[in-house]
């Protein structure tokens, strides 16, 4: 069965500000944050108000028609230096996920040939729905190529929250999840917590909730025993980039993972839109991981955890080596190793 949820998107543009669902509140509280201001988009990307690279680019892009607006009202320097000036500052809200990027300099070459700043507002207010749609339309096709290869009677481990709330709406990983439960391919769902900041407890469950999927939401140390119970039958998860070899960018324990599933004989898939496939890049030891602050490991909500004076490393993300990964599905098609040839042939012609 489909849902009217899975047309859901945590974005929504007015026309002149910007509503982002907070994702810091979910899912006790469903609070948006309104604002016209590009600094406040760039405030909520590093505070991952709003997350999931997919959804970080087309928050950033809007931010970019945000500034844009702002920046026309005002008669202070040079308005193309000035608006170069705050894609920079957009572009480093966070520095793993390749879409952020992806959509700064797609807006730029939107707006390069507006003969008016008036012209440039339009062009970039416009080119950011279009990313936007094209999103949603692309985790679309996501799901129905990586649906086919989910085995009937399947039960499925995903990590982290790669849904509706973290792209312009559906999802990747969760989009596959999403069309192959529709299709009744699937039995359940597995969501691990997705320590530190639980985006699989807090997120993916409400996702999976909203839509009726059966599902259980499990501790991160339980995958590896799932696996070797026989429980899992597919491993589906999202990416923050893919380098050109196949190397993949994910939420930190994705590697620990793909081992798992490679040591239990389990297929091991990657779900992205070719906006996160980073093509100048030859391996996945090129991609720079974000370190977020101590604080996340040490507290949660608020309350500290571990005793005072302990120090913590909390790197955001891992690289997950092409080995492990069975297929990369974009909306593009299918890729399999070897990915070098594979994801070259994919991304012909695309401007990702
Ligand atoms: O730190 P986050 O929550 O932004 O990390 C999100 C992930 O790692 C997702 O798996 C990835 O961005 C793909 S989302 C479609």
């Amino acid at each position: 069965m489909t849902s009217a949820h899975t047309d859901f998107s945590p974005i929504v543009w007015r026309g002149d500000s910007l509503s982002l669902l907070d994702q810091r509140k979910l899912p006790s509280e469903e609070v948006w944050i309104e604002t016209s201001d590009y600094r406040a988009v760039v405030e909520c990307i590093r505070n991952m108000s709003v997350r999931g690279a997919p959804a970080i680019g087309i928050a950033g892009a809007y931010g970019l028609a945000l500034a844009a607006m702002e920046l026309a009202q005002s008669c202070i320097g040079d308005f193309s230096d000035r608006l170069h000036a705050a894609a920079r500052e957009i572009g480093r809200a966070r520095p793993t996920g390749a879409n952020l990027a992806w959509a700064v300099e797609r807006m730029l070459s939107a707006s390069a040939s507006a003969q008016t700043t008036e012209e440039v507002v339009s062009d970039l207010a416009s080119e950011a729905a279009s990313i936007h749609r094209e999103d949603v339309e692309g985790n679309r096709r996501i799901g129905d190529n990586g649906a086919k290869l989910i085995p009937w009677g399947s039960r499925a481990l995903t990590h982290c929250n790669t849904g509706a709330l973290a792209t312009g709406g559906y999802g990747t990983a969760l989009g596959i999840i999403r069309a192959a439960w529709a299709q009744n391919r699937l039995e359940r769902v597995y969501a691990t917590e997705t320590r530190p900041l639980l985006q699989g407890a807090r997120l993916t469950a409400w996702e999976l909730l909203r839509d009726g999927i059966e599902a259980n939401l499990v501790a991160d140390s339980a995958a590896g025993a799932l696996m070797r119970r026989g429980e899992v039958n597919a491993v589906l998860v999202g990416a923050d980039r893919v380098a050109s070899n196949g190397d993949v960018a994910n939420k930190i324990g994705t590697y620990s993972l793909a081992a798992l599933a490679r040591d239990n004989g389990i297929p091991f898939y990657v779900a992205a839109p070719a906006s996160t496939f980073d093509m100048g890049i030859s391996s996945g030891d090129e991609i720079v991981i974000e370190e977020r602050d101590e604080s996340e490991i040490l507290s949660y909500g608020g309350n500290r955890i571990a005793p005072s004076g302990m120090s913590a490393f909390n790197p955001a993300f891992d690289v997950t080596p092409n080995r492990y990964v069975t297929a990369i599905v974009s909306e593009r098609g299918v890729a399999r190793p070897p990915y070098r040839r594979s994801l070259a042939a994919m991304m012909e012609g695309a401007n990702g």
